[in-house]
């Protein structure tokens, strides 16, 4: 069986197709919206639904290429419908819809954090392992920041998360403080490599459980850059790397909490922020899927769905699904 997988939940226009005979890919294709939201500072949800627009036929007929398809021969077609920016799961959505009704194939919906949860199930299409269950997880990214307990594939429980802030929107909100483009990310985890990680004494939130908070530290940042007067190349690692330390420590701090008081050895992070080689650094033990697949993709949202159909639990649902924010 041949799926089509489409993912449009934040800015970028995904598609890939997963063949369920070895299992193997045959195509992941990303389009990301970057370029577009460079010059706004962050993301605006208005201007990755019109991106979509463009981008995701393109996507879909260069993964059709890739894997030397054409559409009729394709068998199933997955989308993400939650959660994610309203108007992008909207295009996705129809888009998914309406090709289904068109080529006459069954059609069914993944939820995109479960994509990110079991995104480490990835390797396993490449010949490489994962590591086996149970795992404590960690989806990072510019949208979530949650923790779960997962027991099997698609038996998993959330234990907690961020109340405000994902962890990648306060690299991102607090790279804009510093001067730095979108995304921030990747740019803080970089200047931070020549940073001093002590020079500046920003708060980490202490919430019970395994509850997180970022909206503080964005405003500890904020309150620290205007005290330093104008920001420039000899102020910013040392402010990079103190701020990435105090997003990064509480994250590491509730999967080491989780994993004493649970009792699970195997820890995974999927999720943009995954990326962060500071992150990697600190989590010697756990298990990143591979930087392409901790980003948005919709290679994972077809293993959700190939995952799904072996069980026997997954039934096409057309002409009720619908896209939600949440
Ligand atoms: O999963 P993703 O591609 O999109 C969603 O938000 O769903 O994650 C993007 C987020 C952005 O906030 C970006 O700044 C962050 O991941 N990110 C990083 C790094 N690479 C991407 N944050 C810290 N260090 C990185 N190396
Ligand atoms: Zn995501």
């Amino acid at each position: 069986m041949k799926i089509l997988a489409i993912d449009t939940s934040c800015d970028e226009s995904c598609a890939a197709i997963l063949d369920t005979e070895e299992p193997r890919l045959l195509a992941d294709i990303v389009h990301s919206h970057v370029g577009a939201m460079k010059q706004h500072g962050g993301i605006v949800p208005e201007i990755a639904s019109r991106e979509h627009l463009k981008a995701l036929p393109l996507a879909v007929n260069q993964a059709l290429e890739k894997a030397g398809l054409t559409a009729d021969q394709l068998d199933w077609i997955a989308v993400t419908n939650k959660p994610g920016l309203i108007g992008a799961l909207l295009v996705g959505v129809s888009y998914a819809k309406a090709l289904a009704y068109a080529l006459k194939k069954p059609f069914s919906a993944v939820d995109h954090i479960e994509g990110h949860l079991f995104s480490p199930l990835l390797a396993e299409l490449e010949g490489k392992t994962a590591p086996p269950f149970p795992w404590i997880a960690l989806v990072v990214s510019g949208g979530h920041t949650e923790l779960f307990h997962v027991f099997s594939t698609f038996q998993y429980k959330r234990i907690g998360g961020t109340r405000d802030d994902a962890a990648g929107e306060a690299f991102d909100k607090i790279g804009k403080l510093l001067g730095l483009p979108y995304p921030a990310g990747p740019l803080i985890d970089r200047l931070a490599k020549s940073g001093d990680r002590k020079k500046y004494k920003f708060p980490r939130a202490i919430l019970e459980e395994y509850d997180l908070s970022f909206s503080g530290l964005k405003t500890a940042v904020n309150l620290q850059v205007k005290a330093l007067g104008a920001i420039d190349d000899t102020l910013r690692p040392d402010l990079a790397a103190s701020a990435q330390e105090a997003i990064l420590e509480p994250l590491v701090k509730k999967i080491e909490q989780a994993q004493a008081m649970l009792g699970v050895k195997n820890v995974v992070v999927a999720g943009g922020v995954a990326c962060n080689s500071r992150l990697r650094e600190l989590l010697p033990g756990a298990y990143f899927p591979s930087p392409r697949h901790c980003s948005d993709n919709a290679a994972m949202i077809g293993l959700i769905t190939h995952l799904r159909l072996k069980s026997g639990h997954l039934i096409a649902d057309p002409w009720t699904t619908t896209a939600t924010p949440n």
